[in-house]
């Protein structure tokens, strides 16, 4: 009927739109909280990681709202994905079609997973319900690669949980919604077998799943080929930023950070509890941020010392064996494989909320792991880092906009050129590009 029509013109979702199950047709759409949709099925543990549940057209028809001229239509696709505590869980993420489709190869197809930092500990702040409207300043992100001609792949990286900053979940719903977007179109309906080409773009909260991703490819999905990675604003290792930003216009991040960690660990959740002052327990005041999206967030903690809400301050979160412990395994970059594709890694020098220097340490690892590497001939990191000298974090989003997608081109269509590093070969310079000179705070 109608959607298979849709479906098959669009992606060979044909088989899919057959075999699973589509909403009624004028369901209203709620928030994921609400929406039964949102939910995993009885026999998720039947469900291949990577495999999908189920697919519906995208219910707030994103695209018409991105341009019509640019995405003809976007799904939303669920998927059986792992969680931070390597139990199987979901995933949703909402694909763009776009309308013309890459030129430059005949024989493949550009699809981009970008990654979005939506940094709330919320399902309800996920994209696929706030794109159009919390998030709506992407939408000039992904027309810029919608018009390249590829597909883009919006994940809801924190799961139905909103694991915020939980960087094995985030990296594996990366890797399974492309599984589940490159499979939705390997039906024998469809027209042609175009080999994908794959680019992951995340800016801060968005890099912490595109570079877990990027880390965790060649264990967790050594069949999925990514053609380049583009990274900005590592907040690495996410410890360091929950200091940085206290008594910030941006402590909000703390709330943020702490529910994702509660949401992800039950463990976490009781001794965070267990640690409130009485009068953040009569307050609320820590509570309250759970249900919020981060611009709540942000408005809500500006400049407060979040540390303040703990018996033992600041001590309760950086000196506890027990948080220690997660921010070493599921905070922090450089710890779950070598990444062995091109990646172009960007980053403010005067980024006060996640200091350069963990960039700079993060890259040095890399680059001696990828030599080493290289040396036994395994392949190896091939990385650009450029550090800008113009603006704070927030300002380099903007400053290198360009620059990463112009990136994303070259390694999507082949032509990264003599200029990049080659296998195991590392690029670190300092550059000034952009015009938004604005600092942090
Ligand atoms: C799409 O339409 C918008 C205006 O609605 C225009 O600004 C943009 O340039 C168009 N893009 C393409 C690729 O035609
Ligand atoms: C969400 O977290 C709870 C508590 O850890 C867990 O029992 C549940 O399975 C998680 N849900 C999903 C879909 O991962
Ligand atoms: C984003 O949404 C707001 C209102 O929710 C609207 O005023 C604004 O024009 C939208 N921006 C874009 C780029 O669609
Ligand atoms: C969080 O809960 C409060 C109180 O119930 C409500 O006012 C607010 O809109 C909720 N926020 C979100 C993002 O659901
Ligand atoms: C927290 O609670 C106190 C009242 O105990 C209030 O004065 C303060 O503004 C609240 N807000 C935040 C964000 O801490
Ligand atoms: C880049 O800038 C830093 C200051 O942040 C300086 O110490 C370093 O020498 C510069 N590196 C190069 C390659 O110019």
């Amino acid at each position: 009927m109608h959607y298979s029509y849709i479906l098959s013109t669009a992606l060979c979702f044909a088989s899919f739109a057959l075999s699973h199950t589509l909403p009624a047709r004028n369901s209203p759409a709620l928030p994921p909280s609400q929406d039964p949709w949102y939910t995993a099925p009885d026999d998720l543990l039947s469900y291949p990681a990577g495999s999908i549940i189920r697919v519906r057209p995208d219910p707030l028809s994103t695209y018409a709202a991105i341009g019509t001229n640019l995405t003809s239509a976007s799904y939303n696709i669920l998927y059986r994905t792992t969680d931070g505590n390597d139990l199987p869980s979901f995933a949703v993420t909402t694909l763009f079609v776009p309308v013309s489709k890459s030129t430059s190869s005949k024989k493949s197809q550009g699809l981009v997973s970008y990654q979005i930092p939506y940094n709330s500990p919320t399902v309800d702040a996920s994209p696929s319900w706030t794109l159009s409207t919390e998030l709506n300043s992407t939408f000039s992100d992904i027309a810029a690669l919608l018009e390249q001609g590829w597909y883009v792949s919006v994940t809801d990286f924190e799961g139905p949980n909103a694991t915020f900053a939980v960087g094995v979940a985030e990296g594996h719903a990366v890797l399974d919604g492309l599984r589940a977007v490159t499979e939705s179109s390997s039906s024998p309906a469809c027209e042609s077998s175009k080999a994908w080409k794959i680019g992951l773009w995340g800016y801060s909260g968005g890099s912490i799943a595109s570079e877990f991703a990027a880390e965790l490819r060649a264990t967790y999905a050594p069949e999925i080929e990514i053609a380049g990675v583009a990274i900005g604003g590592l907040p690495t290792p996410v410890a360091a930023v929950l200091k940085a930003v206290n008594e910030s216009p941006y402590a909000g991040l703390i709330v943020s950070g702490l529910w994702g960690y509660a949401n992800a660990f039950p463990v976490v959740e009781s001794y965070l509890l267990s640690r409130l002052t009485d009068e953040a327990k009569v307050s609320g005041n820590f509570t309250a941020g759970r249900n919020m999206t981060i611009i709540q967030i942000f408005a809500t903690y500006p400049n407060v010392d979040v540390y303040s809400y703990f018996i033992g301050g600041e001590d309760d979160i950086f000196a506890s064996p027990l948080l220690q412990h997660f921010w070493d395994t599921q905070g922090t970059m450089g710890v779950h494989g070598l990444p062995d594709m091109p990646m172009y890694v960007y980053k403010a020098i005067e980024d006060l909320l996640a200091p350069v220097q963990d960039t700079d340490t993060l890259v040095e690892k890399y680059c001696a792991e990828g030599q080493a590497a290289a040396a036994r001939k395994e392949g190896g990191a091939q990385i650009l880092y450029e550090r800008n000298t113009i603006g704070g974090h927030v300002a380099e989003e903007i400053n290198e906009d360009e620059a990463a997608v112009e990136f994303l081109s070259n390694a999507i269509n082949g032509k990264l050129g003599a200029g990049w590093p080659g296998s195991g070969g590392c690029v670190v310079r300092n550059v000034t590009v952009g015009t938004d000179t604005a600092p942090d705070w």
